[in-house]
């Protein structure tokens, strides 16, 4: 028997955010500096009332990213400008009880955002495919790709911005990040630039979407790592192919 996907212990370790992210962060990958907040303070998470504190302790200032420890697809992700907006960001996310009570508050990377797909390992080398632009964020976030379809708010960066060191500084972080996440298929990492123009990882993902267009009525359904493919001249099938050739 033979297996396309990852090992599912490593797809729920790296499902929490936080804790994927602390992890690129202390191998050295440039990764969005956050902390996280509940409720009730405990180990490790910091109380809702003592917020401010926090943000004062961690050095971050807004506007900030209030997400899920553990979400997908946009959902409860919002930029918050103050200290009452984090609050009725938190309390709200809090009270739809859907992700749990433990919240990430993390630094506001407002630059160009791009994502990158990494392939499973050939040979025991990982390769990134082109980066692709997200665009047309609402709020400082992407839409989630079942309202906004992917291919109407992205795509592939130029020849010219894959070689800027910049880029190719990310490109080589998200590489590093697959190899320790043990990714054993096709994993994709959202990159945002910071003030300065350097990209720092966010949210990297075990179980990209992965649609293709299948169907009548669906031509517009590429997904990111669709998108990424076809910079090299690939087919949504030949995506497939490649992710079936990593079969272990
Ligand atoms: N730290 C951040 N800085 C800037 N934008 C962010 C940050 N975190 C999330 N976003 C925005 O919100 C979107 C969704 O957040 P993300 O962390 O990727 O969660 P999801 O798992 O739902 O994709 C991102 O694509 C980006 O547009
Ligand atoms: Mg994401």
């Amino acid at each position: 028997m033979r297996i396309v996907g990852q090992l599912p212990t490593l797809t729920q370790r790296y499902d929490d955010k936080f804790a994927t992210n602390r992890m690129l962060e202390a191998a050295g990958l440039p990764v969005a500096r956050s902390f996280l907040m509940a409720p009730a303070a405990r180990p490790g998470v910091c109380a809702l009332a003592d917020a401010e504190a926090a943000l004062t302790q961690a050095d971050l200032s807004f506007p900030l990213i209030v997400k899920p420890v553990r979400g997908r697809g946009s959902q409860g992700v919002t930029q918050v400008a103050d200290l009452a907006a984090l609050n009725a960001a938190a309390v709200a996310l809090i009270a739809n009880a859907k992700f749990g009570d433990t919240l990430i508050v993390e630094e506001y990377l407002d630059g160009d955002e791009v994502t990158v797909t990494v392939m499973p390992p050939v040979d025991g080398a990982y390769r990134a495919l082109r980066p692709v632009r997200r665009f047309n964020q609402q709020d400082g976030v992407a839409p989630y790709n079942g309202d906004v379809a992917v291919t109407t708010n992205s795509a592939v960066i130029d020849e010219a911005e894959l070689a800027s060191l910049p880029m190719q500084a990310m490109l080589d972080a998200c590489v590093r990040a697959a190899a320790l996440v043990g990714a054993r298929a096709v994993i994709r990492i959202d990159c945002r630039a910071d003030a300065s123009g350097d990209y720092k990882l966010f949210d990297l993902n075990m179980k990209p979407n992965m649609t293709g267009p299948g169907r009548p009525g669906r031509d517009d359904q590429d997904c990111l790592s669709a998108i990424a493919a076809r910079a090299d001249g690939w087919e949504f099938a030949q995506l497939l192919e490649a992710m079936l050739a990593a079969a272990w």
